[in-house]
């Protein structure tokens, strides 16, 4: 495993230490070229900012920068001077912007060093879940702050510049060190919840990562290596199911998607964080059920014989990223020793055209016996987690269960490219999971899903269609895998389909996200986890 080249390091103090090359002062709009300057901020550089303000150089509006040297003291200091926005909406996301404002510039300019000076937080400060506890704001800042540094110093860059990277050290980007600091009294708490936050963004770093490979590196076969090596790496049990055993476990989805992709198989990839001591505990911990994480990992959709227009297809690559988010969360839940019981696992294949490709028309037979007329060869997401969510829920008997996909673009329609998509059989686990992404940035929004959805998509000649024509292709899309898990009855089992073809990379520049793979849900995931609200 080749982790994501992050040139930051992240510290936690009291102080601003004397020999910081950059300073960050971070101001909300106020009134009349007055901007609001809240925390423990020096004097001397207080006066500036506001002589800064006083000449309209800053105004505090989100995004802005202004940036100056000062010569005062032992050696030149840069004052960054970052705007927050509107104070009344000051929030997590906030902080994030700026602090993807704050990697960039210190990218730019080549900072060393920097110190970033946490502004007050007021009680209310939105992103918490409620009177959890005192420092819960506190908690809240410092993990948008710390995690958005580090989710924008990530680049993919495995495939530039070759040539210069060979001619060495001088084209190598320079090491950050990044002190938070935070007042003095919450200086303990701060820390671990930093340390955290570099462990969980790691994560969705290694996610990013592996889905921004192309599909002549990322197939099914060598996506399991990455996994299987990542796993050993941080400790993990890692299974991997190839197709002769998909086969004698009649999944016939999955092998369908994958049988047209000649040479690269495809792989069913099982993840397992058991926390350390859990089978020689107390029969109760014994007893408690997993949570079942699904992600699809089409590493590459052509559409297989319903072809997609060439337009675009290279954005295909990212088909997988239902599958890293859950790559990501399995690496940060080992990284943070969370004592949950966690089974991640990846629906890898290659949806491809040749002779042996499946066909419309063609009739399947799932690994828990629902028949699926093969309408479209591109809906070939629902088919491999299809089987991966029956499996896994037999395998593993688990109490909550939720797959990531990037199942549909119709859920881009009718959502954008801010939110995804959830369909649920449970209440409360959509509300837990839309808490814990609105702390995190990572909106989530319930489209419907009963009845009307699961008749919709019936078959004259097996038990459903994969496709049933364009009306409501996402909820189409729940409908279909509400086949595959515990949907209603005695043995109903909570479960959340999200789909994230909207989030799961982006075309252009975003505040904390270069163009590329996001890791959407990395956070969202493993904040509902270690809330211990599965
Ligand atoms: N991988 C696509 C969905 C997708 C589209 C993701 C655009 C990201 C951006 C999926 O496999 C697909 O092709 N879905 C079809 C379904 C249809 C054929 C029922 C779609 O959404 O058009
Ligand atoms: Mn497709
Ligand atoms: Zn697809």
């Amino acid at each position: 495993m080749t982790s994501p080249n992050i040139n930051v390091s992240i510290n936690v103090e009291s102080s601003v230490s004397s020999d910081v090359t950059a300073l960050v002062v971070l101001v909300h709009k106020g009134e009349k070229s007055k901007v609001l300057l809240r925390g423990d901020v020096p004097d001397a550089y207080r006066d500036v900012v506001e002589s800064l303000a006083r000449n309209g150089l800053v105004t505090g509006k989100s995004n802005e920068v202004c940036i100056q040297l000062i010569e005062s003291g032992k050696r030149p200091l840069r004052l960054m001077v970052v705007g927050l926005g509107n104070p009344a909406k000051f929030s997590g996301e906030c902080l994030r912007e700026a602090g993807g404002v704050i990697a960039r510039q210190a990218r730019k300019h080549r900072v060393s060093s920097l110190s970033v000076i946490l502004p007050d937080l007021p009680p209310n400060f939105p992103g918490t879940f409620g009177a959890v506890s005192a420092s819960e704001p506190v908690a809240v800042a410092i993990d948008a702050m710390v995690g958005a540094i580090l989710l924008a110093a990530f680049d993919y860059t495995e495939y530039k510049g070759t040539a210069h990277k060979k001619k060495g050290e001088d084209q190598k980007a320079q090491a950050t060190a990044v002190t938070i600091v935070a007042p003095a009294n919450v200086l303990k708490s701060a820390r671990v919840i930093a340390t955290q936050t570099e462990a969980i963004v790691s994560g969705q770093n290694f996610a990013r990562l592996i889905a921004s490979r192309p599909g002549n590196d990322i197939n099914p076969p060598t996506l399991a290596k990455v996994a299987r090596d990542m796993a050993a790496e941080v400790g993990l049990t890692c299974r991997i199911l190839d197709e002769k055993q998909l086969a004698g476990l009649k999944m016939g989805g999955i092998l369908a998607v994958g049988a047209g992709s000649i040479g690269t198989p495809p792989r069913l990839i099982v993840l397992e964080h058991r926390p350390a001591g859990r089978d020689k505990a107390t029969s109760r911990k014994k007893s408690a059920k997993p949570i079942l994480l699904v992600g699809k990992a089409i590493t590459f959709d052509t559409g297989g014989i319903s072809i997609k227009p060439a337009e675009k297809m290279g954005r295909m690559i990212y088909d997988k990223c239902g599958g890293m988010t859950v790559l990501g969360v399995m690496y940060a839940l080992a990284k943070l020793k969370l004592p949950v019981h966690v089974v991640g696992i990846l629906s890898a294949a290659e949806n491809h055209i040749s002779s042996r490709a499946y066909r419309p028309g063609d009739i399947l037979r799932m690994y828990n016996g629902v028949t699926v007329e093969v309408t479209n060869t591109d809906a070939e997401g629902r088919l491999v987690l299809g089987d991966a969510l029956a499996w896994g829920i037999e395998q593993y008997d688990p109490r909550a269960v939720v797959d990531l996909a990037t199942l549909t673009g119709g859920v881009v329609v009718a959502l954008g490219k801010s939110m995804a998509g959830v369909m649920s059989n449970d209440d409360a686990l959509v509300d837990a999971l839309t808490k814990s992404g609105q702390q995190h940035g990572e909106t989530i929004w319930r489209l419907p899903l009963g009845d009307d959805q699961r008749d919709q998509i019936k078959s004259d000649h097996a038990d459903i269609v994969n496709s049933a024509g364009r009306e409501g292709h996402p909820l189409q899309g729940g409908a279909f895998l509400s086949h595959f898990v515990k949907w209603e009855g005695d043995d109903r089992i909570p479960w959340a389909h999200l789909d994230i073809a909207g989030v799961a990379d982006t075309e252009r520049e975003m505040p904390y996200y270069s163009k590329g793979a996001t890791g959407w849900g990395v956070r969202t995931l493993i904040e509902w986890i270690r809330r211990g609200i599965a």
